[in-house]
């Protein structure tokens, strides 16, 4: 081959091989680059987010996606206290999923500084949040005039001490329904009897009795029936972990059917609530409204709203439809627990059993005005929410307002804040023998579980604490003193307690809690 023929071969294999180094070059670049987001403290969303000052400590996780699994697990609560410690960033830790940036505390003193800061008062409004319209109501609902009425017409009207006293009918009615519901459930079965269930219902038609003023049968097929399945379902669309929420890109695709499905969850509740909303407007026509009291439930109160008060009708059912969400799972989760426990420490049953029989008698069943006289039973139901705290990570996180300091930390704007509750309800510097389960840690030391003591604070605290609180604890201590005066709880022959969590929209026990109860009310002498 001439000199000119080769040269003519050369130079093809030049410009190949350019290309490859080219490419080469830019595949490593590119490859240089994902690698020093994902490493970046914090991972991909930090990484981006090109914050000029001093890192979060907080682990990368993978590329892309962060921690996305540690939330599609069991017990993301306990995985983040294990990396808060590796990270040696247990006041404050920083965490990606996908494009969504977090941040999380796992001591009192930055959990109170993020709780109680103005500028973290709005929540972050998941698509199913959005999709169900809960964004209209008080959980989800941007801080702003419209989240302060909410609040306002909820605490004078709902949760303020003379309405809480004024459901005690309904609580005691409901909690003695439960019992007989349980002899009945216990006959059939033999002994054994799964409690959830029966929790589940008698919490849901509590709330619907406070809110709606209206109750249903503990039998299937009824309107409680489809109640209750409008409201698991809600509960499993808000508990699932969404794609769409961290993957923006992903959002129009709908990949798990979430929107497909709240959206046709949506039209059976406007249908559900609706006829509600309607049977009180016209249970209303003729009559004289005197005393806005004796008329009783929450739809009343929100028909009476005047002037710019007045919600429109899908508002209404989005606040009304919030609350019993809101307060259904959380007590019958929480009570659950406790029998769990009750099962699991004979011991403390008996104390417990005790106290109430010294301070109650054994010839009538126990009421509210029982309850401030039996400090060991309470004690009980404050250990079980710092052992078994049925919002570990405080349920619903905080959105950043603005670019905010906790600490000497700098945290963006648009940053989602958590607090693991968990971890701090579980750290060995803030409670002695953390893992024990002893109530008598709190007869010895007062501390307040509403909010001020970032120790223990189940509720939340802060601006957008709980308002359900003294609500959601009034009907967990009047149905354990009534549940403990009626049975003794044994473990099942067939089933141990598995103490396993589940963490869904609540930290749930995995595997349901099956027991043995026997009769101890009405004594026979
Ligand atoms: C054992 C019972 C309960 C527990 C452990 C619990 C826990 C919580 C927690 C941790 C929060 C978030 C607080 C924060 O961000 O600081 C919350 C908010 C809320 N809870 Fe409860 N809750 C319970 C019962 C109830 C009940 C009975 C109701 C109503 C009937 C209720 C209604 C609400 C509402 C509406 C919010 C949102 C408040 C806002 O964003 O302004 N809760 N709850």
């Amino acid at each position: 081959m001439s000199l000119e023929n080769e040269l003519l071969l050369l130079i093809p294999r030049m410009v190949h091989s350019s290309i490859v180094s080219y490419e080469a070059l830019v595949c490593f670049i590119v490859f240089m680059a994902i690698l020093a987001l994902w490493l970046a403290p914090g991972g991909l969303a930090w990484a981006v987010s090109m914050s000029k000052t001093r890192a979060i400590p907080g682990p990368p996780g993978f590329p892309l996606t962060g921690l996305l699994t540690v939330f599609t697990g069991l017990s993301p609560h306990r995985v983040l206290a294990n990396l808060a410690h590796t990270f040696k960033a247990i006041p404050l830790m920083a965490f990606s999923v996908g494009f969504t940036r977090f941040v999380i505390s796992s001591q009192p003193d930055t959990a109170k500084e993020i709780l109680n800061s103005s500028a973290f008062a709005d929540r972050p409004v998941k698509e199913s949040a959005y999709e169900l319209l809960f964004h209209r109501a008080m959980g989800f609902a941007p801080y702003g005039e419209y989240w302060r009425n909410l609040r306002r017409i909820s605490a004078t009207h709902l949760f303020s001490p003379k309405r809480i006293a004024g459901f005690e009918g309904f609580r005691r009615e409901i909690g003695l329904k439960m019992v007989e519901e349980f002899k009945a459930l216990m006959v059939e079965s033999g002994g054994d009897v799964e409690v959830k269930k029966l929790l589940h219902f008698g919490s849901l038609n509590n709330v619907m009795m406070t809110v709606f003023g209206k109750s249903y049968e503990f039998k299937e097929n009824g309107d409680g029936f489809e109640l209750e399945k409008l409201v698991s379902e809600g509960y499993e669309l808000l508990g699932t972990f969404n794609w769409s929420d961290h993957f923006p890109l992903l959002g129009w695709l709908d990949l798990q059917g979430v929107r497909k499905r709240c959206r046709s969850l949506v039209s059976k509740v406007n249908v559900f609530v609706g006829k509600i909303i309607e049977e009180h407007r016209m249970k209303r026509v003729g009559e004289t409204l005197t005393d806005k009291e004796t008329i009783g439930d929450f739809v009343d109160v929100l028909l009476d709203l005047e002037n710019n008060e007045k919600l429109s009708d899908s508002d209404m059912i989005a606040v009304l439809w919030e609350m019993i969400f809101r307060g259904t799972d959380t007590v019958a989760i929480l009570l659950e627990w406790i029998l769990a426990r009750m099962v699991l420490h004979p011991e403390i049953q008996l104390k417990a059993q005790a106290e109430i029989d010294i301070v109650v008698g054994t010839s009538r069943l126990v009421s509210d005005s029982d309850i401030p006289n039996l400090p060991y039973l309470q004690a009980i139901v404050k250990e079980c929410l710092r052992v078994h705290p049925p919002g570990p990570l405080l349920s619903w996180a905080r959105l950043a307002i603005h670019d905010v300091y906790v600490g000497d930390n700098f945290v963006p704007a648009g940053t989602t804040a958590m607090v693991n509750m968990w971890a701090i309800t579980h750290d060995e510097k803030v409670w002695s023998e953390p893992k024990m389960f002893k109530p008598e840690r709190f007869i010895d030391e007062e501390v307040s579980i509403m909010g001020s003591n970032l120790k223990l604070a189940p509720f939340g605290s802060g601006r957008r604490v709980c308002p359900g609180k003294a609500m959601g604890l009034a009907t967990v201590h009047l149905w354990l003193a009534l549940l403990l005066q009626s049975f003794k709880w044994v473990p099942s022959d067939k089933a141990g307690v598995d103490l396993s969590e589940h963490l869904k929209m609540s930290m749930e026990m995995k595997s349901p809690l099956i027991c043995r109860v026997v009769p101890t009310y009405p004594r026979v002498a």
